[in-house]
């Protein structure tokens, strides 16, 4: 008897490991270049554009624009994001194209006369909009490193928009469940709202989104920040208790920052700076557990998940208190990603006891220096790589589609501190280094990636998913250093997360067996059950120089090269 059960543990192990370790034909590999994105059209205009002779900028450009239209939860022209760039030659640079808070806004913004949060306004209708970045970051973006002709990488994206583009099935059922929300918010803007009802392969055309790609195409950034855009923007502004103004609109600048750079372990990790949290707390992460024997203990055992849970414990404490854009707030980004710090912090972690957070408290340092996001990885033929992360926030961000222009805005106003101790929508804590000013950004954890080893390109990882993002970036890298994944391996692998408070692990259906979590609940750890978490894009350069891509399955992401 006994041993039968032993049989049915041991094939329960077994199975649940083999929906992600499965058959290696469904990873995909390529000899010139390739393109992850969350939707298979997107990733074919990227392809498209390599084939083309264009590099991955060109690609990334295209990619960005497409998804726009073919997927418009998240791939915007009325959000922001992040890009992170590594050369064939080794040559580092990271965009940000962040949104930011409008002049107008104020520190108090979202409070009510006794001061406390009306949680609704910094999520929903226009007044939750920062100022868009995604037109200026790709001007940006095209004007440094761009090698085709700019309207050649709108045209994908316009003839999308005009003609129409078969919706997925997962994207029927979205429009669906969302039609009543989106009829009271919008009742003439929504280009979801014109069918009743969808169906798969249903074509979803929108006209003024063409027409406002075209006046890109034509004046490229002065197409969206100045002129007929702008002034659809800012009417949209006026139709409900919008901020955002002309002035606005002109001032917003992208800005070429200097990457995070690390080292896990001989491989060099190249990722994205404040105002994102992501470069500084996966660096922080990942030196908290260098040390510990990851490899021997195994993927999701028992000490693996310990160490990863008390690591993210501390830099999500850390992240609270210290992280903010740091054009307005200086963000100790040495100290924090000292891997001499990190290790000291995590000697007096006890792998036989959860440690309270509450009893975990951000770092002091003296006299410092200074659910919906979308995620690709691009590598051209010559090996330059894009890692890009982009955003409204929410799933189809504020709601507000702006009339006659065919686009939603962000509700990033909703990533800043609306008050010190107040849980943002992923529940993440903040204090003044991210509250609310005119013209800042707000914090995120957004963490486009790319590793080397060696001066050679090594993956390019990247994913949505609000809090999670960084632990899920974390769990990837992970899983192809210490635990011999391939790239669809790593992606398909379930995750869990810790954020500091809550205090808890959260847990996607398959992630850490049965027995694992009865002994870490025993031992204090509280753990929840949620649905999945981010939607991870990784490829990974392999010893022979080809590509190997794995796309999150998770969602309608599609992995494509030649
Ligand atoms: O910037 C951030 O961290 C968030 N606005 C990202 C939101 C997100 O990933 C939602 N996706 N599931």
């Amino acid at each position: 008897m006994k041993t039968n059960w032993i049989i049915l543990f041991v094939s329960f192990i077994s199975l649940s490991c083999a929906t992600y370790r499965n058959n290696k034909s469904s990873n995909q590999e390529y000899k010139h270049g390739a393109v992850v994105t969350a939707h298979p059209i997107a990733s074919q205009v990227g392809v498209d554009i390599l084939k083309k002779g264009g590099n991955a900028i060109d690609a990334a450009i295209a990619v960005k624009f497409a998804l726009a239209v073919v997927y418009p939860n998240a791939g915007n022209l009325g959000g922001g994001g992040f890009m992170v760039y590594r050369s064939q030659s080794g040559e580092l640079s990271s965009l940000d194209f962040r949104e930011k808070a409008p002049a107008a806004a104020t520190r108090d913004m979202y409070l009510d006369t006794d001061g406390n949060p009306i949680i609704e306004l910094s999520l929903r209708g226009q007044l939750a909009s920062g100022v868009p970045g995604t037109a200026a970051g790709m001007d940006a973006a095209f004007k440094k490193y761009g090698s085709l002709p700019w309207t050649d990488l709108l045209q994908p994206a316009i003839d999308l928009a005009a003609k129409g583009f078969p919706i997925t099935a997962q994207q029927a059922k979205e429009f669906n469940e969302l039609q009543e929300d989106f009829k009271k918010l919008n009742p003439n803007g929504a280009a979801i709202i014109r069918e009743n009802i969808w169906r798969k392969g249903d074509l979803f055309k929108q006209e003024e989104l063409a027409q406002t790609l075209k006046r890109i195409a034509e004046k490229g950034r002065d197409g969206f920040y100045k002129g007929e855009t702008a002034d659809l923007i800012v009417a949209e502004m006026q139709r409900g208790n919008g901020l955002i103004t002309h002035q606005d609109l002109e001032n917003y600048q992208a800005v070429w920052r200097n990457p995070i750079v690390g080292y896990y372990k001989g491989h060099k990790v190249i990722s994205m700076p404040p105002p994102s949290s992501g470069g500084v707390a996966l660096l922080a992460l990942l030196q908290s557990v260098e040390k510990y024997p990851l490899r021997e203990w195994g993927f999701q055992s028992d000490s693996t998940v310990r160490v990863m849970v008390e690591a993210e414990r501390r830099v999500y404490a850390d992240r609270a208190t210290h992280l903010g854009d740091p054009d307005f707030y200086r963000v100790p980004v040495a100290q924090l990603t000292d891997s001499l710090f990190n290790q000291k912090r995590m000697s007096k972690v006890s792998l036989k006891k959860a440690t309270p957070s509450d009893e975990v408290k951000a770092s002091k340092f003296l006299g410092y220096e200074s659910e919906e996001t979308t995620h690709f990885s691009i590598v051209d033929k010559n090996g330059n790589a894009v890692s890009l992360t982009t955003t409204i926030n929410d799933s189809y961000g504020s709601y507000v589609w702006v009339d006659g222009a065919g686009f939603l805005l962000n509700n990033e106003m909703d990533d800043f501190s609306v008050k010190p101790g107040t849980p943002n929508l992923y529940g993440l804590l903040g204090g003044k280094a991210n509250a609310i000013e005119p013209g800042k950004r707000m914090l995120s954890a957004m963490t486009p990636t790319i590793i080397e080893k060696d001066g050679k390109l090594k993956m390019v990882v990247g994913t949505p998913g609000g809090s999670t993002i960084i632990t899920s970036v974390f769990q990837t890298i992970l899983n192809i250093l210490e635990f011999d994944m391939t790239a669809q391996e790593s992606v398909s692998a379930p995750r869990f997360h810790h954020q500091w408070k809550p205090d808890r692990i959260d847990v996607e259906a398959k992630a850490i067996d049965p027995h694992i979590r009865k002994s870490l609940e025993k031992d204090g750890y509280s753990i929840r059950q949620r649905g999945n978490m981010g939607r991870v894009e990784n490829i990974v350069v392999l010893p022979n120089g080809k590509l190997q891509a794995g796309a999150d399955h998770r969602g309608d992401d599609t992995a494509k090269g030649y």
